[in-house]
């Protein structure tokens, strides 16, 4: 039984608590939802690629039982805060006391928003939630409040749905209600996540596969402790420069509908009618969806070394091209790449600050982390995190 396990434990434990706490009776039932991180395919969920998350064992937990009111009321353990609504208050994005909802409550009330659209019963409930998914880390904190909620308004509602289903709904409510234009990944990923292995999404056909993880590698996620700043406009913009290249490509490629469909030599080809900046982001993406491909057939013949080249040169394009990283992900990135046992190394996630992710030669790992920790912090004077991640099953009941 590893540390992790006895986390998600203290975690289980811990929210049933202080529902007590807070509501004074135990809960009738607590659910949990992970995080994610991406080994591959970054940035290109939004241009119907492929994409390489594994769900991680970090996780938002929640508390919750109904309650005869109609307001929801919600208690975040980790802010120390309350807030409640109703189906009432949803457009309005106010609590029950007219007082704008907290930042927090977005995604909650969102996930509720979400759901009623669609037609199904969303219960009012008392809930606490707690989570060691760090925020602004590019670890898809925001997803695994969705996905908890989302398994808690379905055990609630008495209805059940796929995962890939909730997912779809949560990522509705973080582009529409939260307002972030975010792809399908994270939520994906948190709602269909496998023990022990990675999952390999289409994100046009929404068809996935999952590969078993080599037991003698471990995936170090590398914490910069710098927090994403300005993301939601920087992302946007980006999302906005590839739409930007098809419908230039569109003049010669009347048949394409998002980057996808543009294969290598007909980007080389037609490139250079493409504004500069419009074509790094794009090349960026055509390429990276190539490595994914090649990922794959590394994945099904075994060879992490192949697979971990590409992790580095997505990182460089991350860096050069689509301009998402940062000095402190750069060093983070270059310094893991030079240790003894390091297959790849890259930033993942959506950048800008956050996390890099590691696949490391297990036997090593306690060495890796070690003097990656050292030299990041003389190079840079931070104090980074370093999480030695095991892949986990998706949103569920605990
Ligand atoms: C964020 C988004 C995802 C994806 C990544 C970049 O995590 O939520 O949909 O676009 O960035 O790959």
């Amino acid at each position: 039984m590893g540390r992790r396990y006895t986390r998600g434990m203290d975690l289980k434990n811990r929210v049933h608590q202080l529902f007590i706490e807070k509501f004074g009776r135990a809960p009738d039932f607590v659910a949990c939802a992970p995080g994610r991180v991406n080994l591959l395919g970054e940035h290109v969920d939004y241009n119907d690629g492929w994409v390489m998350p594994v769900a991680i064992d970090r996780a938002t937990y929640i508390a919750f039982s109904t309650t005869a009111s109609d307001q929801t009321a919600l208690w975040a353990g980790d802010f120390h805060q309350q807030a409640s609504f109703s189906p009432r208050t949803l457009s309005s994005k106010t609590q029950s006391d007219d007082s704008p909802l907290p930042d927090w409550a977005h995604y909650p009330a969102g996930v509720m928003w979400s759901l009623r659209e669609s037609g199904y019963e969303t219960p009012a409930m008392q809930a606490v939630f707690i989570s060691d998914v760090p925020r602004g880390a590019g670890l898809s904190s925001s997803a695994s409040v969705e996905l908890a909620f989302g398994v808690a308004w379905m055990t609630l509602g008495g209805w059940k749905i796929e995962p890939m289903d909730l997912a779809l709904l949560c990522q509705r409510a973080e582009n529409q209600y939260v307002g972030v234009n975010c792809g399908i990944m994270d939520q994906f990923a948190s709602a269909c996540g496998e023990r022990d292995h990675l999952l390999v999404l289409d994100c046009r056909s929404l068809e996935y596969r999952s590969f078993a993880l080599p037991k003698d590698v471990a995936i170090v996620v590398a914490d910069t402790s710098v927090r994403r700043k300005l993301t939601d406009s920087a992302y946007n913009d980006r999302r906005a420069a590839c739409e930007e290249a098809v419908r230039i490509l569109k003049q010669d490629l009347p048949n394409i509908k998002s980057l996808r469909d543009v294969n290598a030599a007909q980007f080389e080809e037609l490139s250079a009618k493409l504004p500069v900046q419009v074509e790094k982001r794009a090349r960026h993406v055509v390429e990276e969806m190539k490595r994914t491909e090649r990922a794959v057939s590394f994945l099904e013949a075994g060879d992490i070394a192949g697979f971990g080249d590409l992790m580095n040169q997505c990182h460089v394009s991350l860096r050069d091209l689509y301009e998402v990283s940062c000095p402190e992900l750069d060093a983070m990135a270059r310094i893991a790449q030079s240790l003894d046992g390091c297959y790849g190394a890259r930033l993942t996630g959506a950048g800008f600050g956050g996390c890099t992710v590691n696949l490391v030669e297990r036997e090593k790992v306690h060495d890796f982390e070690e003097i990656l920790a050292t030299r990041y912090e003389s190079e840079t004077g931070l104090h980074p995190e370093m999480y030695v991640c095991t892949s986990a099953d998706g949103a569920g009941l605990v």
